[in-house]
């Protein structure tokens, strides 16, 4: 798909992957709608896009993904003002990083399933009649290494990933024919503020390497690229394949580095304690 002068909405624009790939579409010439709940972070973002001299407009509203009702008022507000939606990136998400039975079940549990899956599946749910009337239409949701590979620590937020892992898998082949096509993309570690809100309590190293990290710029672009060229899968960096395909056909192996080199030394202290 061409972008220029095509209507995007990005949810989880106000920050991060979300912010950088809203960027790249005003880059591209596209009318971009910013969803979040920070409106002053949308604000600033919309200017910067105004300004940007590509044909890129910018529509910003304020909406909190866990609620149907905004979830409305975001593709209602859109149709209103662009008349079409063409393109829908499902980014908005979080991470809460603990052991399972540390986690709030409402604040942690609950927020993350409203978020991470209700949210995508709902924002999809209301722009699809429009897509299938235009007869083409452009997904792209944000799933994560977390959608493939269960980690420690990783329990709800993997849940949330894998559900938008197997509803996209689904969707892409319920809306190929009307001209719409659906494309994941799977990050490992990205710079973003996701840390800052995910609470890690950390005693080892285990971390993702520096030379892994990605940009939310590079995440943005490979979203865009998508839309432009949409795939199945694109996991990024893609030296995350070899950890997908051990766990695919050695998941031992990988439960034995797991549980050995990250839950037993974070949990030593309790282990020990009668
Ligand atoms: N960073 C990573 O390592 C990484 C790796 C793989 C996948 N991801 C995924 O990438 C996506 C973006 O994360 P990020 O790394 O860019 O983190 P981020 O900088 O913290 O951005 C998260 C975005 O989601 C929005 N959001 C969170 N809760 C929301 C809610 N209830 N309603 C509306 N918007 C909400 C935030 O906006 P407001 O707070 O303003 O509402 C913000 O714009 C997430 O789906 C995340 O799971 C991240």
């Amino acid at each position: 798909m061409d972008i220029k002068g095509k209507v995007a909405i990005v949810t989880g624009a106000s920050s991060g992957i979300g912010e950088a790939t809203a960027r790249e579409f005003a880059r591209g010439g596209a009318k971009v709608v910013l969803a979040a709940r920070r409106v002053d972070k949308l604000e600033s973002l919309a200017k910067e896009i105004d300004a940007i001299g590509t044909g890129a407009q910018a529509h910003v509203v304020q909406a909190d993904l866990a609620r149907l009702d905004d979830i409305e008022k975001l593709v209602n507000e859109t149709v209103q003002k662009f008349g079409r939606i063409d393109i829908l990136v499902n980014n908005a998400g979080f991470g809460r990083l603990d052991w399972l039975e540390n986690l709030d079940p409402v604040k942690d549990i609950r927020a993350q399933i409203d978020v991470n899956v209700m949210g995508v599946i709902q924002t999809t749910r209301l722009v699809l009649p429009l897509m299938i009337k235009q007869r083409s239409g452009s997904i792209v949701n944000m799933c994560s290494m977390a959608g493939l590979i269960g980690t420690p620590t990783y329990t709800i937020y993997s849940a949330s990933k894998h559900a938008v892992h197997g509803f996209s898998e689904a969707l892409r082949r319920e809306v190929k024919p009307w001209g719409i096509d659906v494309s994941l993309v799977y990050p490992g570690g990205v710079v973003t503020e996701f840390a800052s809100h995910a609470g890690i309590k950390r005693k080892t190293k285990a971390t993702t390497p520096k030379f892994m990290l990605l940009t939310a710029e590079q995440v943005g672009q490979a979203v865009v690229k998508l839309v432009r060229r949409p795939r199945r899968m694109w996991i990024i960096p893609w030296m995350w394949g070899f950890t997908v395909f051990m766990n695919r056909f050695f998941p031992g192996f990988v439960d034995s580095v797991n549980i050995n080199r990250f839950t037993v030394p974070e949990r030593e202290d309790e282990l020990k304690a009668k």
